[in-house]
């Protein structure tokens, strides 16, 4: 009798599973009720995740920051399903952080008009990696990587904790940086890397005084399209990866919840890396 009930509920549960293939438990909660987010490359990969998880719990208004108007768009639709709450607002703003001087004026202005919204979390997720390793590169693609990167970061960085500071806001700004920034500096992404994680501790010392907290999450290889990488087309085996596996940019989002909320309050200038063992406990793997 018993064995009988095990394999109806076994037979029961195992289309159900199929449907749920998730390797990674996902952060719901209402950690970032009322708070207010504006997120580059927002409109896709590990941004838009974040995105959708800053709706799940409870953020009250989210603007995505991209440079491609058409992926913006169907990026908001998406979002727009994803809401929690009717009053949610999403919005996006197309910026090409390449070119900074026209970024910061956009910024500047939309900072104006969203007095209402007070935003207090910045994320720092644009990103791009493109070029051939020190030896190759180009300057052309040296100098795209650094712009998007590291000025692009550091600039909205300045204006939006200036806004904070200028509104008597608390807030965040948080840093997607990489496992690259734990390996040696062989490209352009690399670097600026590297220099985004020193930003990120320098940002952190000068804000919190102003109750700005400022941190980073270094994700290893992670399946978006940076990569190349559909999951659901191509699954999330990586064999030389310590753990086996892509992350999940949903699991690099749970991350982002619990450093811009009361989660994460007393973590100040960390790096927080999520990379599955790469670059990490991999970053001496040479044989002599
Ligand atoms: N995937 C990985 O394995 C991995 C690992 C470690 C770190 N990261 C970091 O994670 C971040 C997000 O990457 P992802 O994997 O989510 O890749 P993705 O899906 O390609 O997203 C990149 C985002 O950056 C935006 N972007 C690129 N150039 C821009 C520009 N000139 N101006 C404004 N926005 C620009 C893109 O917007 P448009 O499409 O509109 O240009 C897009 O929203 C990056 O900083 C990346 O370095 C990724």
């Amino acid at each position: 009798m018993q064995n009988k009930a095990r394999k109806l509920i076994s037979s029961i549960k195992k289309p159900f599973l199929k449907k749920v293939p998730t390797p990674y438990p996902l952060l719901q909660g209402e950690y970032l009720k009322g708070r207010s987010a504006f997120i580059t490359g927002g409109n896709s990969g590990i941004g838009f995740e974040i995105a959708k998880k800053f709706l799940e719990n409870g953020a009250s208004s989210i603007v995505i920051a991209g440079r491609n108007i058409e992926k913006n768009k169907k990026a908001l639709a998406k979002l727009e399903k994803n809401k929690k709450y009717g009053s949610q607002s999403i919005s996006y703003i197309t910026i090409d952080l390449e070119n900074i001087d026209e970024s910061i004026k956009l910024v500047k202005n939309f900072l104006k008009s969203n007095a209402h919204h007070k935003t207090n979390i910045l994320v720092n997720c644009a990103g791009i990696g493109i070029g051939e390793p020190i030896g190759k590169t180009s300057v052309e693609d040296y100098e795209r990587v650094l712009k998007v990167n590291l000025e692009g970061t550091y600039f909205l960085s300045q204006e939006f904790y200036n806004y904070m500071v200028s509104h008597k806001i608390s807030g965040n700004i948080l840093n997607v940086l990489s496992s690259s920034s734990a390996r040696p500096a062989t490209t352009a992404y690399i670097c600026s890397k590297w220099a985004e994680r020193g930003l990120t501790i320098g940002m952190a010392k000068k804000f919190i005084k102003d109750n700005i907290v400022v941190n980073a999450i270094a994700p290893g290889p992670t399946a978006t399209d940076m990569l190349g990488i559909s999951p659901e087309k191509d699954g999330i085996t990586l064999k030389n990866n310590p753990s086996g596996r892509y992350a999940m940019p949903q699991e690099i989002a749970n991350l982002a919840v619990i450093l811009t909320s009361d989660l994460g309050k007393l973590i100040v200038g960390d790096v927080v890396y999520a990379t599955g063992g790469a670059g990490t406990i991999t970053v001496d793997d040479i044989t002599y």
